[in-house]
């Protein structure tokens, strides 16, 4: 069943180490400037994304839905993203499209004042028959302003049971693409050059790196049994790289997979980002409750300001201008 295994993936992913071997954030160094811009508590880091105004450049991304235990997950994230001005996504929909009853676990989420809410559907399921039927009503249950369709390739291949399907995908995609608001998501292994521009030329307006560097879903699977998930841990493409590669595209980019601090969000903004997105470095907050939440994301937003305080930036404008070093392995990449 599909609710189990989204709970499985949340257990997981509390309990057990599912971390690539490296984090491509710590190769980015933001250059220091001597004498800051602004007094620290007068930096400006509101934002717009997709047609929201957000206080803070930060998406809480998607991870969960179909449980009681995750509707209170849920529940935690809205709160905050309406507290604190930030977006939020849900986790796949696909339980609740197939099983009435689970609605409630994502549409727990609309009772919040969020200025950005995504949608959440993989798309796998586009090749295999789902259309414009099904975001209506994904985006219905939670009354969201735009959708992510994910692309978890790397998971559906180690997953025993995985969705393998891709013919046709495109082509679904592309009419619905143009009806509705629509970002395309990766889960951990990175978005290429290729598939993005792929994916912004039929109409979609976001592209969510989600990269190597953070949360590994071949670890995810190993641990539910998926023997290749060890051979495929590291798989994929590190999120600083995707967004230097995507910078280019000229379309609106989450940077995430990997990200743990308000300083990654200063790096990935440096480097061509809008916004930051965290899954796995802010789920054990929002398991415990709303203000173990909101209290991290608090300290992060400190950390991103202090970040622009110290390379000299009194905006996100600003910082985007800021200088930086790449060492290490992201260096081989680029
Ligand atoms: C417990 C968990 C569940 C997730 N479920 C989904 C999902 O349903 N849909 C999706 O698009 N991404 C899902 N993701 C992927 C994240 O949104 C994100 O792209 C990925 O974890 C990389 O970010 P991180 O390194 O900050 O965790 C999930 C991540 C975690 C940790």
């Amino acid at each position: 069943m599909i609710q189990d295994r989204k709970l499985e993936h949340i257990k997981i992913c509390l309990d057990k180490d599912v971390n690539t071997s490296h984090n491509y954030w710590d190769d980015v160094i933001l250059k220091h400037v001597t004498i800051p811009k602004k007094d620290l508590e007068d930096i400006d880091i509101r934002t717009e994304f997709l047609g929201a105004k957000l206080n803070a450049p930060i998406l809480i991304d998607a991870m969960t839905g179909g449980h009681p235990v995750a509707k209170k997950i849920n529940e935690n994230i809205a709160k905050v993203g309406e507290e604190l001005g930030i977006a939020i996504a849900v986790g796949s929909q696909r339980s609740a499209i197939e099983n009435k009853e689970l609605e409630d676990t994502y549409g727990v989420v609309a009772n919040y004042e969020v200025p950005l809410r995504l949608g959440n559907l993989g798309a796998p399921q586009f090749a295999l028959g789902y259309g414009e039927e099904e975001i209506k009503r994904a985006m219905e249950m939670i009354n969201a302003h735009a959708m992510e369709i994910h692309f978890n390739y790397l998971q559906e291949a180690v997953q025993p049971e995985g969705d393998r399907v891709v013919d046709g995908l495109v082509d679904a995609l592309e009419p619905l693409a143009k009806k509705f608001i629509l970002v395309g998501k990766e889960t951990g292994a990175g978005f290429d050059y290729i598939s993005a521009k792929t994916l912004r030329d039929i109409g979609f307006k976001a592209i969510d790196v989600s990269g190597v560097s953070g949360t590994s879903f071949a670890a995810v699977e190993f641990y539910r049994g998926g023997k290749t998930g060890k051979l495929f841990w590291d798989w994929g493409l590190p999120s600083p790289y995707c967004v230097i590669m995507l910078r280019d595209l000229n379309m609106p980019l989450i940077a995430s997979g990997g990200l743990r601090s308000g300083l990654d969000i200063a790096r990935a903004i440096a480097l061509g980002g809008n916004i930051g997105g965290f899954a796995r470095a802010l789920l054990k907050y929002a398991a415990k409750s709303w203000q173990d939440l909101k209290n991290r994301v608090e300290e992060i937003i400190i950390e991103l300001k202090m970040a622009m305080f110290l390379v000299g930036a009194s905006n996100l404008e600003e910082l985007k201008n800021a200088e930086y070093v790449i060492k290490n392995e992201l260096r081989f990449w680029i």
